[in-house]
């Protein structure tokens, strides 16, 4: 599905390949629906996972300063972080579940690339210095049950002194009636607030239903109990949007 999603977005931006059906010849932008387990509908333009550094937020920009060493970038969705960085001589590899996306970052010239999920790549014993979740890819956490499961993923990856450079968003600044009565509802069936429940829809495709967690720090350092990581740094210039960069106690250098 995110692989549909990427390529017709990738086909627009070229103006060749597999794209929307424009009706005319005017380009349609091709936007990832997201539906929520209320029945809220939004829209991701697709776009902007192809773009440029000058366009994205300027946190996603600052996070490419606070890699250091080998980079997996987890999540890689069209490659935008990993071209950068490779782009910079930063060795890089992008690791995606979606074979449509490790796909679109063949064809887009990411050098390294694994199709797999955390816990299969780190069966394959390779070792990184920074893990890179970009793109609210803090939602990987999940939750309260997959989040120790992923973060002990990253750390039987991690080297001495190994990062995780992490960029979230905080869910509970707003006052709109809708988000307020589904982080209580939800908090009432003991998930976090911004612990969504979403599946994603292209065209005719659509996911499964999955959890994907939008949390506050505080929620994060509760998550990070108990799993070897800690917050070191906390970049929230740009809030509610923020940096979490994660050490593990058993890793520091000495
Ligand atoms: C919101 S996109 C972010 C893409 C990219 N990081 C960016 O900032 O442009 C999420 C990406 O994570 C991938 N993904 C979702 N669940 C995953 C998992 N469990 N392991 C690895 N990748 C996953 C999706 O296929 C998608 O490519």
């Amino acid at each position: 599905m995110f692989g549909a999603v990427v390529r017709d977005a990738l086909g627009v931006a070229r103006g060749v390949g597999t794209r929307p059906p424009a009706g005319g010849r005017l380009p349609r932008p091709v936007i990832e629906i997201v539906e929520r387990d209320d029945g809220l509908i939004t829209g991701v333009m697709a776009a902007g996972y192809l773009a440029e550094p000058d366009q994205w937020p300027a946190h996603d920009r600052r996070a490419l300063d606070l890699v250091h060493g080998r980079v997996l970038d987890v999540g890689v969705g069209a490659g935008r972080a990993a071209l950068a960085l490779q782009e910079r001589g930063v060795p890089v590899t992008g690791l995606d579940i979606s074979p449509g996306a490790i796909a679109v970052c063949r064809a887009r010239g990411v050098r390294e690339l694994a199709h797999a999920s955390v816990e299969e790549h780190a069966a394959a014993g390779q070792r990184y210095d920074t893990f890179l979740l970009l793109g609210n890819n803090l939602g990987l956490l999940e939750g309260r049950e997959r989040a120790p499961g992923f973060l002990d993923a990253l750390a039987r990856m991690a080297s001495p002194g190994a990062r995780v450079i992490a960029q979230g968003t905080d869910p509970y600044g707003t006052t709109d009636p809708v988000q307020v009565g589904y982080h209580k509802r939800n908090r009432e069936h003991g998930r976090f607030g911004g612990q969504l429940r979403l599946r994603l829809r292209y065209r005719e495709l659509a996911t499964d239903w999955f959890d994907y967690l939008v949390c506050s720090v505080d929620e994060l350092s509760e998550l990070l109990s108990g799993t070897g990581w800690e917050l070191s740094a906390l970049d929230d210039t740009d809030a509610p949007y923020y940096l979490a960069t994660l050490e593990h106690r058993n890793g520091r250098r000495v």
